[in-house]
């Protein structure tokens, strides 16, 4: 591998998912595993197999579905994670060798403030279980991967002893955490600096680099690791992730690609699936990105003070320093609306990356005629939007037959709800509310009984105009579900759920999105089996 190459290491799955909000159904990490895989990412870390056995299964079956899919293109690596006890490495071992190319991550924390208060261990017991544990997993598996938890507040020598037994005992990358996200980015260049100085045997391996944004320096500090010689980034989609979550993959790959010549490094990233993964993760998990959020924000492209409109009719790079076409946010002017037939939306659909089956292109094509007389013109996003609230749904176990609101000024806001339950049977209830959402959503709980608190309900138009498509994304908390074991923690966790819905009728895009979040609920309670709509292939090429 070139020198100058830096491997991406996608966490979405693991340090992504885990946080509060981000539960996704296994049928939905697929089809994240798959967009990432078409994203060009060289590792994946799937899970954290010893979460829950449904977690092991979702890591396994990105293992056999996306890491070893039989295609001519090398798969990318599937890893999963394991706190360094056997239990945990074989639990990993068994979710990820069904992978043509699998990895064990397993790692321990090395700060005076964690061996302390979490571990309760010394330095020489650290020491030793990091080389029993690496030298296990190292037993099972060719590539593994230590990270000392907390790398960024630990004492520099203690960690070049760390890292040097981890790699005595057969690990083949080393990861630097910054697990709180405390260090500054030359302190934390500085300390990537040291390790590769310092560490016996440590040009053997590849050093990676983990930040957390705590202080909002997650980006800066992973590139000046890269700078100091790091060649593996570890990133999330969106940036999503613990508290204030992980460094965002599209602004390190945006960084390197767009300043090149002050990094010199060179990523596998097809950037033009950047946008698409985005608004994928961003549905599934339910948690909206921030329009002026770096590269995929909805305003991250916008140009609205007259003087830089001006700039940019006269010459883009006035005020663009990248083209929105590289991240794959460009709209097309081929507009589509109510006598386009069913192949203008075939070719459209096709240029945008989707490649549906027949019964796939018979659902899209249905709700397109149904927008299409509501709505003028279809955009490219609303496409999008319709395609994801179409396909890319958890199974249906209760669905929306039918919705009346009645709302204003003049009286109590009323919702009368027409819910299918999973037999195929009619349920109807009428509720009373602050509004037509909270009347909708009360009328809903009292048919599906699955107690929850809402945690957020986020709306927005998709495009401008009165007629725009509404999307909804929504987080709930089960209030009876048992939590998941946290990794690092070691605690446990209330498990959440995101729900995602869109139409020209906010009132039935919230009925929706609270919908998919509840039958995520239910699928996960096993009240109705383990049954999840096949994930969709429907995305099978970039434009
Ligand atoms: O932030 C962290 O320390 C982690 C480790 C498990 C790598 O996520
Ligand atoms: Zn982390």
């Amino acid at each position: 591998m070139q020198d100058n190459y830096v491997r991406i290491f996608d966490t979405t799955l693991r340090d992504g998912e885990q946080s509060p909000g981000a539960t996704m159904t296994s049928a939905e990490k697929i089809e994240v595993a798959r967009g990432l895989a078409r994203l060009g990412v060289d590792v994946i870390e799937a899970g954290f197999p010893a979460a829950s056995p449904d977690d092991l299964e979702a890591v396994r079956r990105i293992a056999v579905e996306v890491g070893n899919d039989g295609s001519d293109r090398q798969p990318p690596i599937i890893c999963g994670l394991a706190r360094a006890t056997r239990s945990d490495i074989d639990k990993a071992w068994e979710a990820v060798r069904p992978a043509a190319r699998p990895r064990i991550h397993t790692f321990l924390a090395t700060s005076e403030i964690h061996m302390q208060y979490k571990l309760k261990m010394t330095r020489q017991q650290v020491i030793e279980r990091v080389r029993e544990m690496v030298a296990y997993a190292r037993s099972l598996c060719e590539d593994v991967e230590f990270s000392p938890e907390d790398a960024g507040r630990s004492d520099p020598e203690f960690l070049y002893q760390v890292l040097a037994v981890a790699i005595e005992s057969g690990a083949t990358t080393l990861n630097i955490p910054d697990t709180v996200g405390y260090t500054l980015p030359d302190e934390f260049g500085a300390l990537i600096a040291g390790i590769i100085r310092n560490t016996p045997g440590i040009e053997n391996c590849v050093v990676s680099v983990h930040c957390h944004n705590d202080l909002g320096l997650a980006t800066a500090n992973t590139l000046a690791g890269l700078k100091a010689g790091a060649r593996q980034a570890e990133v999330t989609i969106n940036g999503i992730g613990e508290r204030a979550g992980n460094t965002a993959l599209e602004e390190v790959v945006m960084a390197l690609h767009t300043r090149r010549p002050a990094f010199g490094l060179v990523t596998g990233i097809n950037t033009t699936q950047i946008t698409r993964i985005s608004k994928l993760v961003s549905n599934y998990t339910g948690m909206v990105v921030q329009p002026n959020k770096a590269i995929v924000g909805a305003n991250a492209f916008a140009h609205e003070a007259g003087i830089h409109q001006d700039g940019m009719l006269k010459y883009n790079q006035t005020y663009e320093i990248m083209s929105p076409e590289l991240v794959g946010a460009t709209q097309s002017k081929l507009v589509l609306g109510k006598h386009s037939g069913r192949h203008a939306l075939k070719v459209r659909l096709t240029s945008l990356g989707y490649s549906l089956n027949e019964e796939e292109m018979n659902l899209v094509f249905e709700r397109f005629k149904a927008l299409a007389d509501r709505k003028k013109v279809i955009t490219d996003a609303d496409l999008e939007a319709l395609v994801s609230d179409e396909l890319y749904q958890p199974r249906e176990l209760f669905s929306l037959d039918g919705l009346q609101v009645a709302c204003g000024t003049m009286g109590m806001p009323t919702a009368s709800v027409r819910l299918r339950d999973p037999e195929g049977n009619v349920h109807i209830h009428a509720s009373i509310g602050t509004g037509p959402v909270d009347a909708t959503y009360k009328a809903i709980d009292a048919i599906v009984k699955s107690p929850n608190i809402l945690q957020e309900f986020v709306i927005h138009a998709v495009t401008e105009g009165i007629d725009a498509l509404g999307e909804v994304t929504v987080r709930i908390q089960s209030t009876d579900l048992p939590a998941t074991v946290d990794a690092q923690s070691d605690t446990e966790q209330p498990r959440t759920f995101g729900g995602y819905g869109a139409d020209t009728d906010i009132v039935v895009a919230s009925a929706k999105a609270y919908l998919s979040a509840l039958n995520k609920m239910l699928v996960a309670s096993g009240k109705f089996g383990t049954p999840e709509k096949p994930a969709t292939h429907a995305v099978v090429h970039s434009p």
